[in-house]
């Protein structure tokens, strides 16, 4: 047994994968992947807590795999399989959807922003597993004994509930889940919208314009960071609270180049916005054409290439698991 710790993590097939995606989440998957053992899933079963369609989602979970290859991830080394291959998320999260609180649930950030906001506070229409999403979020940990996840700032509410429910169920019936801790990024764990800087760039952002995705094309991309919004200030600053868009035009120069912001701010005291913005295009453009060129490549070989080792893997993942489900059946009294 190797004494790495353990990093858990999964992005859902709801979408084409953003720029936010990979900075927040792929791309520190690659950095840490020699350091951690590391179980990287794709979140089917998340997917379909959102509106969705057959046929696209399982082309999103096809790319989300071809992508993580592409990005990077070594699928010698760290565990890609798809999330509704292992049943025991299902059965964990039954468990822990008895121990938690409608109060709890309803308190969710992602929760209110998703659904209350829609439809008021009139909740009859809201699909449950909008609701419970978190739980099953908590038992994909959970299940692991996961010591690290790496999540963006908008899962850190998430992974608060999945500790306390960690806690709980140790205080009640002894211990049987490791506390996992969350994984801070340094930049990136909240890259912006480049038109509307208040809300996280996001697959589901009315405003296309605002949103990288990681297989647009190098005019699309080159438009979008031209065009991004900034102040009138044309001072390269990173001031978060009075020069929001341009500090996170610096966030993802920083984190696409591993550059500390202050020697960007430095290097671009006395230049403009415009030249700043086509430096970062350049960036932007060389780093996902790399990324498009092999995820083209990987596509193509899915079916023989990636498609058995993801299976492989999520039946290794179900011989571990299963161990866990035991335990806590046995603990709480379901088996003898
Ligand atoms: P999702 O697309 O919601 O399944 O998110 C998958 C992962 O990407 C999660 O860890 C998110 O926190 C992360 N993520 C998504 N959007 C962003 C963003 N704009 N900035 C940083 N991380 C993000
Ligand atoms: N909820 C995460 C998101 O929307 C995806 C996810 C599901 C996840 N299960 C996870 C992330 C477990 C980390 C660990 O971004």
């Amino acid at each position: 047994m190797s004494n790495k710790k353990i990093m858990v993590s999964g992005i859902q097939p709801s979408n084409n994968l953003t720029l936010g995606n990979y900075l927040g989440a792929l791309k520190p998957f690659v950095d840490l992947q020699k350091k951690y053992k590391m179980f990287v899933f794709i979140a089917d079963l998340h997917a379909i807590t959102n509106e969705f369609n057959r046929a696209m989602l399982l082309k999103n979970k096809k790319n989300i795999a071809c992508l993580y290859c592409a990005c990077g991830l070594d699928i010698k080394k760290t565990i890609i399989f798809n999330q509704s291959d292992v049943c025991s998320h299902n059965d964990l999260s039954h468990v822990l959807l008895c121990h938690t609180t409608l109060g709890e649930l309803k308190r969710m950030t992602q929760f209110k922003t998703k659904a209350l906001t829609k439809n008021d506070n009139n909740t009859s229409f809201i699909r449950t597993g909008l609701l419970t999403y978190p739980i099953l979020m908590a038992a994909d940990i959970l299940l692991y004994d996961t010591d690290v996840v790496i999540v963006g700032a908008d899962q850190k509410q998430h992974l608060e509930l999945t500790r306390n429910l960690a806690i709980r169920m140790n205080n009640k019936y002894g211990k049987m889940f490791n506390i996992p801790q969350p994984f801070i990024l340094k930049n990136a764990s909240r890259i912006m919208d480049l038109v509307d800087a208040k809300i996280k760039m996001s697959k589901s952002n009315k405003n296309q314009n605002g949103v990288i995705y990681l297989l647009d094309d190098k005019q699309t991309i080159i438009k979008k960071i031209m065009t991004a919004k900034t102040d009138s200030f044309n001072k390269i600053r990173y001031d978060k609270k009075n020069q929001l868009e341009i500090s996170n035009l610096l966030e993802i120069y920083a984190s696409l180049t591993d550059k500390n912001i202050n020697d960007i701010v430095k290097k671009y005291r006395n230049k403009n916005y415009k030249l700043f913005k086509e430096d970062l295009a350049n960036i932007v453009v060389e780093k996902l054409d790399i990324i498009q060129k092999k995820f083209k490549k990987i596509s193509k070989d899915f079916d023989k290439k990636i498609e058995p080792i993801l299976k492989k893997n999520a039946e290794y993942c179900t011989a571990i698991v299963k161990r866990k489900t035991k335990l806590v059946y046995k603990k709480i009294g379901l088996t003898k």
